[in-house]
């Protein structure tokens, strides 16, 4: 089939624009892809020589930018240029919980979906299939049509230029987005113009089988986004609940897990116990769902959700909780060692980790922390817990401090505990035999991902306290 798109630009080069437009243009070199960004040094970090300074650590992305940088894939602060050129245009925007005015801390802030439906009404030539890639709360496609109509209306050089919205959400998960690109579960796209869903379904068919891309109505395909992130991060919420419970009466949480996952109705996935879910999606995604529950006047329905973010905070509260009982009743001068501070595994994106709170409170009780992540820079670090970092001294210590350590010997040398926080493959490994002896007994192991090795139970002198397992 002869598609008519040649020219692809992406809105936006961040954790999906970037790894999306790098798969499209590695699975069409017949296409060429220009992701557009108006953050400079992104951009900037995009064209590095040096592919190990890319803004995003992904598993699978160096090789796929080596191979299409600068040949059919552009990294580019050329906004207009690039949208003038475009067949097809990919919103690819952020999409954060609004932070002031009406719906503040629950609706989502548009004010970037609009500057873009803005400058592509402005911009773009003839023919233009507008994709909806960012989350969106249903019904927004409706103001990106009207933007792209009236600002064209207005426009009486601009005749010729026609506009067809759809609606294309990206269910990638960050550590696996290559993998979930490459290979998707299914591929979604809403729309009512049908020639508009056939060119972009002939994008996707140059690797993906067709029995995976199904069609739906717009706003089916809009809240079909907001529901799938909504119901993975309430498999999360249950678990963490359960996680209390079996502290609670001896039961073994990874035991339940297993027994409870095995049940094909359940399935295994997502529901593996954590300090509490993060990520840039999952909470404000729910929170939007919330406001929009509430807008159409569905309270018992907002109010079903929310319990859902309410139990991911309290995990993270009783796990600081946890730690400074133990750590007897006091962290106060104490040092501890953070083994983690991404959100999860295979990624430097630490927006919403569960580690900011846990790391900020335990701060805030005096705490001493050495923090060690082997992909999260100590400036990433600084940013998300909005406090300086300062050296720690053993004789003169401050009440309540922060500093990044690169290595991880250092970071454990003269602390009281090392909590887990990150789900890294390395922290499995670790030869805790060897390492406690840098530690200042009586030590303690407070593992919240339950990934050390049973054989640690055996080990003099440690203490160790697992999530859901141990009391
Ligand atoms: P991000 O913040 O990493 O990237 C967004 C980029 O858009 C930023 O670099 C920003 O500078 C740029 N931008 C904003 N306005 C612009 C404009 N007018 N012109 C050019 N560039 C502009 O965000 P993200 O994590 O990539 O998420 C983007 C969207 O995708 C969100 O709606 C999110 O909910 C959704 N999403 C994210 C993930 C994920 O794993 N991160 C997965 C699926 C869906
Ligand atoms: C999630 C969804 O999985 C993607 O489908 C979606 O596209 C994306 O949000 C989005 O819209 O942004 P992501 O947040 O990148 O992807 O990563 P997940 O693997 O979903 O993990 C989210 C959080 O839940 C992490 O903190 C992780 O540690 C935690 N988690 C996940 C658990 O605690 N237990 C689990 O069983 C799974």
């Amino acid at each position: 089939m002869e598609s008519k798109i040649k020219n692809i630009c992406c809105i936006g080069a961040g954790y999906v624009g970037g790894p999306t437009m790098a798969v499209l243009a590695d699975k069409c070199p017949h296409i060429n892809v220009s992701v557009v960004d108006i953050n400079q040094s992104r951009i900037d970090a995009w064209n590095n020589e040096d592919l190990t300074l890319l803004p995003i650590y992904e598993p699978g992305l160096k090789a796929i930018v080596r191979r299409c940088r600068n040949k059919n894939l552009y990294f580019s602060d050329e906004v207009e240029k690039n949208i003038a050129k475009a067949d097809m245009i990919f919103i690819s925007v952020n999409t954060p919980t609004k932070t002031k005015g009406i719906g503040a801390g629950q609706a989502s802030d548009l004010k970037w979906i609009e500057k873009s439906a803005r400058q592509i009404a402005n911009f773009a030539q003839e023919e233009t299939i507008v994709v909806e890639k960012s989350t969106l709360p249903v019904r927004t496609a409706e103001t990106i049509q009207r933007i792209l109509r009236e600002t064209n209306k207005n426009n009486s050089l601009d005749k010729k230029k026609t506009f067809s919205v759809l609606s294309n959400p990206e269910f990638l998960a960050e550590g696996t987005a290559i993998k979930d690109l490459e290979n998707p579960d299914r591929v979604l796209i809403g729309g009512e113009d049908i020639k508009a869903i056939e060119e972009l379904k002939k994008i996707y068919l140059n690797w993906i089988d067709p029995s995976k891309i199904i069609i739906s109505n717009i706003w089916s395909s809009e809240l079909s986004k907001l529901i799938a992130n909504a119901f993975l991060a309430q498999r999360i919420s249950s678990i963490n609940s359960i996680t209390s419970l079996c502290e609670a009466t001896g039961a073994n949480i990874t035991e339940v897990s297993k027994a409870i996952g095995l049940d094909s109705r359940i399935g295994t996935k997502f529901i593996t116990p954590g300090p509490g879910f993060g990520g840039s999606c999952f909470k404000k995604d729910i929170l939007n769902l919330i406001y929009i529950c509430n807008y159409y006047g569905l309270k018992e329905v907002a109010d079903y959700w929310s319990k859902v973010l309410d139990i991911n905070q309290w995990q993270k509260q009783r796990i600081t909780e946890i730690i400074i009982k133990n750590l007897f009743g006091t962290v106060n001068g104490k040092k501890l060692a953070i083994l983690g501070f991404a959100f999860k595994a295979n990624t430097n994106d630490t927006r919403e980790s569960p580690a900011i709170e846990i790391c900020k409170n335990l701060i805030n009780e005096g705490a001493n922390l050495a923090i060690y992540d082997p992909k999260v820079s100590s400036d990433q670090i600084e940013k998300e817990l909005n406090i300086s970092q300062s050296n720690y001294n053993e004789e003169n210590f401050t009440d309540g401090s922060w500093e990044s350590q690169e290595d991880l010997g250092c970071a454990l040398k003269g602390s009281d505990a090392a909590i887990i926080l990150t789900e890294w493959d390395m922290f499995q490994e670790l030869n805790w035999a060897e390492l406690t002896k840098l530690m200042r007994p009586p030590y303690w192991i407070f593992d919240t991902r339950n990934i050390t090795k049973k054989n640690l139970e055996d080990l003099e002198g440690l203490n160790l306290w697992r999530l859901g397992i141990d009391q």
